[in-house]
């Protein structure tokens, strides 16, 4: 596997758009990530901005087709294929919705998922490498990353029970089984360590209201922050 230089991480970046902002969550099934973007949509709103919610894979019509070819395949992808895959779908919503959308002032887009989970999922738990992974993506526009991940941690025994409590069926990641999603939380691990600015790791095994508290700290923080570099010029 590759080694994760510097020179590769510093290519990545946020899309500089004044006044909008570009955010993601991430965690694994059941970590709450639909539960905190639709509380934060509201709480967005409330202050004037202009929410867009996008998940991955998926958000064009291109991107949903290739979401469902992933998820309800019945034969195995290898991870190159798969990390390619998810690659497409993203470059088509960064091109077709995402740096349009942005460029409308007063804009948040929040994707439910991005570049992390394809860091995590075919880099860490399928092997494939981080660093591999991220030179997929060593392109404009895919070396646009957003401007604060929020990474919701559960346990992989946490993920099992509130997944059973939803009584969804499985799809082709959720029945990998506790092992797998043990992988994926030390990939998450990693990926916060590895981008210590970008993502904010947040321990969602409590309450609820308590996590929201704290995303909402940190996008105060982040709105304020952009203000101030902004009369600053
Ligand atoms: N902090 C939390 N504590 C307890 N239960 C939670 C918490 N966050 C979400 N849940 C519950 O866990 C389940 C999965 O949450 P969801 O937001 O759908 O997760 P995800 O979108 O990450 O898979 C839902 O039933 C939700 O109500
Ligand atoms: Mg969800």
């Amino acid at each position: 596997m590759k080694e994760i230089t510097h020179e590769l991480l510093s290519s990545f970046r946020a899309p500089a758009f004044p006044g909008s902002f570009f955010l993601s969550f991430e965690g694994i099934e059941g970590a709450g990530k639909s539960t905190q973007i639709t509380r934060l949509k509201t709480y967005l709103e409330n202050k004037n901005f202009r929410v867009l919610i996008l998940r991955e894979p998926g958000g064009t019509p291109f991107g949903e087709k290739l979401r469902q070819a992933i998820l309800e395949t019945k034969t195995e992808i290898t991870p190159l294929a798969e990390a390619h895959l998810f690659a497409s779908s993203r470059s088509q919503l960064l091109s077709e919705v995402i740096m349009k959308e942005l460029a409308v002032p007063n804009t948040i887009i929040i994707c439910d998922r991005y570049i992390d989970s394809s860091l995590v999922y075919q880099g860490h738990a399928r092997g494939l490498g981080v660093a591999e992974v991220l030179e997929i993506h060593n392109i404009f526009p895919l070396n646009l990353v957003p401007h604060l991940t929020f990474y919701l941690r559960i346990d992989a025994l946490t993920s099992e029970k509130r997944q059973k409590m939803r009584n969804a069926p499985k799809d082709y990641f959720e029945a990998k089984g506790v092992e797998f999603y043990k992988k994926l939380m030390v990939g998450y691990d990693l990926m916060a360590e590895l981008f210590p600015n970008r993502i904010l790791k947040i321990d969602s095994e409590g309450g609820a209201d308590e996590v929201t508290h704290k995303i909402v700290e940190s996008i105060e923080a982040l709105i304020s922050n952009k203000q101030e570099s902004l009369s600053d010029e």
